[in-house]
């Protein structure tokens, strides 16, 4: 269902984009990997070129329109056509509300939602005319507002309302919209998040949760592509809170409320 679909992976040159695109690259897809870091894109090219000749890339910042319609052009000038586009491209922010600066927030409204809005509104077009697929990476975090995690799960559940939308608009155009929540994944030991300062800080590991190894959480985006599924969920546990927030909202909210101290101090 992959050979020779042309697949943008936005934020794939480490962590789970990163293996989306190895993933696909074997199941016979032409990737095209993208992340702000020049030398990320060229280390994640000379590393996937060794499986196949058939991979681009372009390092630039999808929270920025102009670079988007860039990252479009050239895919269309190289492959001639946009089947899939994932929206994975994400930041990892924490912070108190009462300590968070604004900056610290705009920059994860800028990459997290306007990230996964300004590649979507560059591709639309050239997805509709290949009845193609639109990806966006939510979160757990994005079912319900976490305390500490506000700018986070805002911007995780705006995208989920942004893909409702969408999905609703290219029903009759063929065009598959997908939300997909993973769960707590194994991180790169180089991974950053925004304190509430707003500064890159590496990710301190944390304790307490195993996470999913990165392959078990992109067999899941696979499948949903594959099923063309609007919800996707990486953990059974992810699946859990979302049934349990639509059928006991405010039991969820309590239960969050009495265990806030334990989520605030938790890495
Ligand atoms: N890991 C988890 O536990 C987990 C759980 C739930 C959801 N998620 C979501 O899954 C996605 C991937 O997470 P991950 O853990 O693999 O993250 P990651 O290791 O931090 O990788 C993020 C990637 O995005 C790129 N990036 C960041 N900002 C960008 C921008 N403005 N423009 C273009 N590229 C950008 C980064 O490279 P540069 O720095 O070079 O730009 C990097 O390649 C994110 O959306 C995240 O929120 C992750």
């Amino acid at each position: 269902m992959f050979t020779d679909k042309v697949i943008i992976i936005t934020g794939s040159t480490q962590g789970i984009g990163l293996v989306t695109a190895e993933m696909l690259i074997h199941r016979g897809a032409r990737l095209v990997i993208n992340s702000r870091s020049p030398e990320k894109v060229e280390k994640a090219l000379f590393y996937l070129k060794k499986i196949t000749p058939n991979v681009i890339g372009l390092a630039g910042d999808v929270s920025n329109y102009e670079f988007c319609l860039d990252l479009r052009n050239y895919v269309m000038e190289e492959f001639g056509r946009i089947d899939i586009l994932i929206n994975n491209a994400g930041v990892a922010s924490s912070g108190l509300m009462k300590e968070i600066v604004p900056n610290a927030f705009e920059k994860v409204v800028q990459i997290n939602l306007l990230g996964s809005i300004y590649p979507t509104l560059a591709c639309i077009n050239d997805i509709r005319q290949q009845k193609g697929s639109i990806l966006f990476i939510s979160s757990v975090a994005g079912i319900v507002g976490l305390p500490k995690y506000s700018a986070y799960s805002a911007t995780k559940r705006a995208i989920v309302s942004l893909a409702e939308s969408i999905r609703c608009e290219l029903t009759d155009d063929g065009v598959f919209v997908g939300i997909n929540y993973p769960g707590f994944t194994e991180n790169e030991d180089h991974k950053t998040t925004l304190n509430a300062k707003g500064e890159e800080e590496l990710l301190q590991k944390r304790t307490g949760v195993k996470p999913m190894s990165r392959e078990k959480t992109v067999e899941r985006i696979i499948q949903q592509l594959q099923r063309r599924k609007f919800r996707m969920y990486a953990s059974f546990s992810a699946q859990a809170i979302q049934w349990m927030y639509r059928l006991f909202p405010h039991l969820t909210l309590s239960i969050l409320r009495f265990n806030r101290k334990k989520i605030i101090s938790m890495q």
